[in-house]
């Protein structure tokens, strides 16, 4: 098979998907989804991307494998202790001085460990003001599993004694914690992809972490330009513990920190016009 061929089916491939699942593969990087994904179709006993094509339009199962193995759910409470640790000291009071109500939104919050994360830091921040915790991902099933809010040892590793015996409910026989239904109700899930559904408007802190790495440059470039009209001014955005936001001041952010960015107040016309879609919520 040559490179072309290659390609060409891969084409196939990504229209295709795009028309059955609504996810634009054309906008992850092209060589590591491809090399990937094949390693997955091999496995599946498929030879190319048309046969692959066809496995998963008529065999439910390998639709969802491959859907799990596109998106990686990793993820677990308070990934980089100290950034979160940093966001309740510096970051959150600030946002709370300033809103009536503080509208904080997790993108790509996989089985939900994140925005958890930050309910219950504002719980502990324990302030009398409004706020809301909006978690979105593009997997459906993952967020069932979100909402259940039923975590393994591993997930928990970042979690102190203090906060397992507040916030969790711990089940000897399976060895699982349950987020307390106080915290648990203070999040709402959604499906929401980031390539392609209008973003909301007005919010005070985005999270965005370990969800780009296999964007291609492009696609994350209009995606943070996406999260600074998505911020409200005074606004943060807060990434991944490798992840940095290139060109950032030229989109209009002001790095606070590493992993933390600002939109400045009082400077927050954005850059490009007419990018911004109408309010999800
Ligand atoms: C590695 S997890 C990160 C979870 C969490 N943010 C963290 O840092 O622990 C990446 C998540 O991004 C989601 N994702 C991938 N592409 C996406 C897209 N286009 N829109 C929304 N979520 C996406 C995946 O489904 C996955 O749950």
């Amino acid at each position: 098979m040559d490179g072309q061929q290659v390609d060409r089916e891969y084409y196939y491939f990504m229209t295709k998907i795009k028309k059955l699942t609504g996810i634009d593969l054309g906008q992850y990087k092209s060589s590591q989804m491809q090399r990937r994904l094949k390693s997955l179709l091999n496995r599946s006993g498929m030879r190319n991307f048309v046969e692959y094509y066809k496995l998963l339009e008529r065999d439910r199962q390998a639709l969802q494998s491959f859907l799990d193995f596109i998106t990686i759910n990793v993820s677990e409470f308070f990934r980089n202790p100290d950034k979160f640790e940093e966001l309740k000291t510096n970051i959150l009071p600030g946002l709370l001085a300033r809103q009536d109500e503080v509208r904080i939104w997790s993108a790509g919050c996989a089985h939900g460990a994140e925005p958890y994360s930050v309910a219950i830091i504002m719980d502990e921040l324990a302030s009398s003001k409004p706020y809301s915790i909006w978690a979105t991902d593009i997997d459906a099933s993952i967020l069932e599993k979100a909402k259940q809010g039923v975590y393994r040892d591993v997930d928990v590793k970042n979690v102190s004694r203090q906060r397992l015996i507040n916030y969790f409910t711990y089940d000897r026989e399976a060895s699982t914690y349950t987020v307390e239904p106080s915290i648990r109700e203070r999040v709402v899930f959604e499906v929401h992809d980031l390539l392609k559904d209008p973003f909301p408007q007005d919010m005070d802190l985005i999270l965005c972490r370990n969800v780009v790495i296999y964007f291609t440059d492009e696609a994350k470039a209009v995606l943070y330009e996406r999260f600074y009209e998505s911020l409200r001014e005074g606004g943060v955005l807060f990434v991944g513990g490798t992840e940095m936001v290139f060109g950032a001041s030229s989109i209009g952010f002001e790095s606070i920190s590493p992993l933390f960015y600002r939109k400045p107040i009082g400077g927050g016309q954005p850059l490009k016009p007419g990018r911004a879609t109408s309010p999800a919520k």
